[in-house]
Parts: C-alpha cells; sequence; structure tokens
C-alpha cells in the first residue's frame, strides 16, 4: 500500500486542512485521555513549521447530525492548544459564511479548529455538496485520523474528491506497523486475539490465519471453541450461531499449520460481578455453576513461553472481564509479556490499549494503535475508505 504522505506535499503559504481523530474521552469538560491528540502533533506541527496555516477538522462522539452543545469542541480545543503551545482558535460552527471569513483571515502558522463535523447530517452521509465546502478551506487536504479511517465520511473521504490529499505522519505510522502483519510478517508471527464475541472476532481470526504461526484466542469467545472441543463451558459465553464458525476455522487453522492456543485452565465466578469469589478451575471441569471470566496461570504460561522467539505479536482483545479486578490478572499478564517481547508488538482495538495504558505499558509496545473499529478491520483485511483515499 503506497500512500501520499505530506512530506511530498509543497506547503509553504498553503492553507491546509487536515482531518484528525478527537474524539476523545470528557469528563466533566476536561480531556481524560489526550492521547489520541498527542498522537497528531507531529503531522500539525510539521505543517505549521513549513509556512502553512492550518483548518483542522474532527468529529467528537455521535450528535447525529444535531448541534448540540454537550458535543462542542471547545474543551478538545483547550487541550489541543495546551499541548500544541501556540494558540487554537474555535470556529463558530462547520460551515457558514462566518467560518468561511475565520478561514480567510487565518494567516501563515495559525490554527483554526472547526466545530464538530458531525453536528451536520451531510457529515455521515458524506454529502458531496458538504465535502465541497469543507474542501474549499484548503489548497490541500492531510488526512491524519486513523481512528476514524474506516468511515466514508465527508470529511474523511469526500473532501479527497476535491483536493490533493495527503496521509499525515499517525496514518503512515499506523500503516507502517499494521499493513506488514496481513502482508509479510516477520516471524514467527503470533496473534493474541480475545473479546467477549466470536461474532465480532472471527473476521480477524480468519484474516490473521492467514499470515500467522500462532492464533491465541482468549477471553469470553473462547468458551464457544472450548465448546467444539467438547469441553463442558458451565455458565460461560455461549454463541450457538457460530458452533459451525468455529469448527471450521479450528479446521482451517489445523490445515495450515496454524497452532491455536486455547485457554487450559480458566478464573471463574458464580456470577458475573466484580464483588464474585475467583474459581481457579481447568477447561475440562468448568461445572454447571461456573462462568469463565479469566485465564488462568497454566495459560498465561503457554502464551508467555509462545511469545518467547516471536518476531511479531499483534494484540486484539482482552483475555478477560479486566474492568473487575479479580478477573484482570490474565489480561495483565498477557500486557506484561508483549512490553518485555523483543519481537515488534503492535496493540489495537479499545479494550486491549485501555489494558495496556491501564497496566501503564504504552512505552514498552513498538505500537499502540490510536484506532478501536478502524484498527480492527484493518487486521481484518478490510479496505478502509479514509486510506484508500490517500493511496498513490
Ligand atoms: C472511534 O472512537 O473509534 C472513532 O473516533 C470513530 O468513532 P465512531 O465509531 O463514532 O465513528
Amino acid at each position: 500500500m503506497q500512500l501520499n504522505t505530506i512530506k511530498e506535499a509543497d506547503l509553504k503559504g498553503k492553507r491546509v486542512l487536515i482531518r484528525v481523530d478527537f474524539n476523545v474521552p470528557l469528563k466533566n469538560g476536561v480531556v481524560t485521555d489526550n492521547t489520541r491528540i498527542k498522537a497528531a502533533l507531529p503531522t500539525v506541527q510539521y505543517i505549521l513549521e513549513q509556512g502553512a496555516s492550518l483548518v483542522v477538522m474532527s468529529h467528537f462522539g455521535r450528535p447525529k447530525g444535531q448541534k448540540n452543545p454537550d458535543f462542542s469542541m471547545a474543551p478538545i480545543a483547550k487541550e489541543f492548544e495546551k499541548l500544541l503551545g501556540k494558540p487554537v482558535k474555535l470556529a463558530s460552527d462547520v460551515i457558514g459564511s462566518e467560518v468561511e471569513t475565520e478561514v480567510k483571515a487565518l494567516k501563515p502558522g495559525e490554527v483554526l479548529l472547526l466545530e464538530n463535523v458531525r453536528f451536520y447530517k451531510e457529515e455521515e452521509a458524506n454529502d458531496p455538496e458538504f465535502a465541497k465546502t469543507l474542501a474549499s478551506y484548503g489548497d490541500i487536504y492531510c488526512n491524519d485520523a486513523f481512528g476514524t479511517a474506516h468511515r466514508a465520511h465527508a470529511s474523511t473521504e469526500g473532501v479527497s474528491h476535491y483536493l490533493p490529499s495527503y496521509a499525515g505522519f499517525l496514518i503512515e505510522k499506523e500503516v507502517k506497523f499494521m499493513a506488514p502483519l496481513l502482508e509479510n510478517p516477520e516471524k514467527p508471527f503470533v496473534a493474541i486475539i480475545g473479546g467477549s464475541k466470536v461474532s465480532s472476532k472471527i473476521t480477524v481470526l480468519e484474516s490473521l490465519v492467514k499470515t500467522c504461526d500462532t492464533i491465541v484466542i482468549g477471553g469470553g469467545m473462547a468458551y464457544t471453541f472450548l465448546s467444539v472441543l467438547g469441553n463442558k463451558i458451565g455458565k460461560s459465553l455461549f454463541e450457538p450461531d457460530y458452533v459451525d464458525t468455529a469448527k471450521a476455522f479450528l479446521e482451517k487453522a489445523k490445515e495450515k499449520g496454524v497452532k491455536v492456543i486455547l485457554p487450559v485452565d480458566n478464573v471463574c465466578a458464580r456470577e458475573f460481578s466484580e464483588t464474585a469469589e475467583p474459581v481457579l478451575v481447568n477447561s475440562d471441569d468448568i461445572s454447571d455453576d461456573l462462568m469463565g471470566m479469566d485465564i488462568g496461570p497454566k495459560t498465561v504460561a503457554l502464551i508467555t513461553d509462545s511469545l518467547k522467539d516471536a518476531k511479531s505479536v499483534v494484540w486484539n482483545g482482552p483475555m478477560g472481564v479486566f474492568e473487575f479486578d479479580a478477573f484482570a490478572k490474565g489480561t495483565e499478564a498477557v500486557a506484561k509479556a508483549l512490553a518485555a517481547s523483543n519481537a515488534t508488538t503492535v496493540v489495537g482495538g479499545g479494550d486491549s490499549v485501555a489494558a495496556i495504558n491501564k497496566f501503564g505499558l504504552a512505552s514498552k509496545i513498538s505500537h499502540v494503535s490510536t484506532g478501536g473499529g478502524a484498527s480492527l478491520e484493518f487486521l481484518e483485511g478490510k479496505t478502509l475508505p479514509g486510506i484508500k483515499a490517500l493511496e498513490k
């Protein structure tokens, strides 16, 4: 995948329209995790240093095409300004004559952040007229919103039809780390996939089985696989509609010589509760009153062992209910094993990234993706419209 990158563009004196993903968590009007804003700074700074001015677009939350002050970019503008270390003007709206005046007044080195692009239903509808209006704010379009690259919206895809379009450094980096996993990973390649549902992870399993040597299946979805293999799974999560899919997947992995690691022991509970008493049982011994909530220490040892010689590792999805401390040890151990590994390690997906951050290990991972849905779809081998628009 060859992308047009912002380094190739002549930026001096230009007005650059950039799409970023500043969809960040807020609490009482304060940004509680600024990772996504920080991740866009290298591109923002580079563009400004080249003597361009910037019109910045992002969505925040899902205001459903309505102007809603609860979804204003105002608190995000403040955090962006603080991190950038220079003034960020918040536009009065997304489109309209006032915004046009604000855009035209921009001088080289100045930054204008538009209001939430999702205040207009035309954004998600990828309305061509709306996209054209947005495009009129810049001479050049740069997309650095990896987290929103799976959406074909006006600000992520539509504008690319009207302006020369380039990838920012974040999108470049995300693709640099993730594309080889689907094409030619350094081997041995271990994929660790968790999460609660087979239905939401089967496509990523089927995609990664083509290139990986070992695939670890953890989290709630592991119990449908364990059941297929004849284990009693008690009250654990089970998706009857995915039994055949799970069987077919295990057969495919066998055919391809891919090793599948499923939990051999489990931290179970009698009810789904933070205060439930943890009960450690082997996978062939889950009684009817128990449900699997986390992988056990023997499974952790198997996973750690599989990482010993690995050259590439990708992790998507927690190994258990890591929000509950008593059932977080498996996920924590996997996070630590990745952090200790010499392999190129990539973590994608909202929950596994949250786990890496919860355990303070982000700096020890080669690449922590800023995409939740976007990184999952990328690993599924899907074409992300926001990235396709930047291809050479
Ligand atoms: C995300 O947080 O995953 C992205 O910002 C995309 O948001 P969306 O799921 O509302 O499109």
